[in-house]
C-alpha cells in the first residue's frame, strides 16, 4: 500500500504524512529531505545549487548521514532544495530511492507514506490513495512565521511571505515534475483546519478506501 501526500512549502504536509505512518505502521519518506540534503550538500561545498554538475554530483553522492540535522530545515536549505530540484538529472538520480522505498518498505511494513510535491504524478502514479494539501500562501507564511519566531524572535513575517512565494512559483513552473495534483488525488484545503482535523479526514478517506477494497 502507498499512500502519496503532495503539496507546496509549508502546507503541513510533513506533520501529517509523519502521523499517518505512525498510525498505519508504515514506513515514512520525506522526499523533500532529499532535495534538501542535495542543496546543503552544494551549499557547503561553496557552489551554486543551480549548477547542474555540482547539483548531480551531490545527489550522486548522498548517504545517510547527509540526511539528518535540524540545519537541514532552514530556510536558505529550502531554497537550495528548490533550485536543485529543478534539475532533471538531480531528480532521475533521487527517483530511484523513492520508488524502492515506496515498493519495498524497510522493516517488512506492510505499506509507505511519501510526501512531496510529485509523489501521486511522477514518483508513485499508481498509488492507490493520494492527498493533495493547499492553504493560502499568506496562511502557509503565518504558520511558518510562529515556528521560527520561537527560534528567532527577530524573524520577519514579509520575509518569510516572500520566499514560500519564490519557492510556490519555482516548484510549479519547473519543466520536469511540477508541483501539480494528480488527477485522482483528494484534495484538502487546510486554511481553516487544524492539524488534527486534516489528519481525521485523511484517516476517514483512508478507511473508507480500505473497507472499499475488503
Ligand atoms: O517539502 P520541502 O519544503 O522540504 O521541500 C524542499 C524542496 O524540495 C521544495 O521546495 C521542492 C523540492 N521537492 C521536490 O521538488 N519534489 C519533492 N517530491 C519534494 C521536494
Amino acid at each position: 500500500m502507498i499512500i502519496a501526500i503532495d503539496g507546496p512549502a509549508a502546507s503541513g504536509k510533513g506533520t501529517l504524512a509523519r502521523r499517518v505512518a505512525e498510525a498505519m505502521d508504515y514506513a515514512y519518506l520525506d522526499t523533500g529531505l532529499l532535495y534538501r540534503a542535495t542543496g546543503a550538500k552544494v551549499l557547503a561545498e561553496n557552489g551554486d545549487p543551480a549548477d547542474e554538475a555540482a547539483a548531480v554530483a551531490a545527489a550522486e553522492n548522498l548517504s545517510a548521514s547527509d540526511l539528518e540535522g535540524e540545519a537541514l530545515r532552514s530556510e536558505e536549505v529550502g531554497t537550495a532544495a528548490s533550485k536543485v530540484a529543478a534539475i532533471p538529472r538531480v531528480r532521475e538520480v533521487l527517483l530511484d530511492f523513492q520508488r524502492t522505498l515506496a515498493t519495498t518498505p524497510p522493516g517488512g511494513k506492510r505499506g509507505a507514506v511519501l510526501d512531496g510535491r510529485d509523489i501521486g504524478t511522477v514518483v508513485c502514479p499508481e498509488a492507490p490513495i493520494k492527498f493533495y494539501l493547499t492553504a493560502s500562501v499568506e496562511e502557509r507564511a503565518n504558520r511558518r512565521f510562529k515556528q521560527l519566531q520561537e527560534k528567532n524572535p527577530a524573524a520577519i513575517y514579509e520575509r518569510v511571505l516572500k520566499e514560500l512565494e519564490e519557492r510556490d512559483a519555482r516548484d510549479s513552473a519547473r519543466d520536469v515534475a511540477p508541483l501539480k495534483m494528480a488527477d485522482d488525488a483528494i484534495h484538502i484545503d487546510t486554511d481553516r483546519l487544524n492539524a488534527n482535523a486534516v489528519f481525521d479526514a485523511v484517516m476517514a478517506h483512508i478507511h473508507t478506501h480500505m473497507g472499499a477494497d475488503d
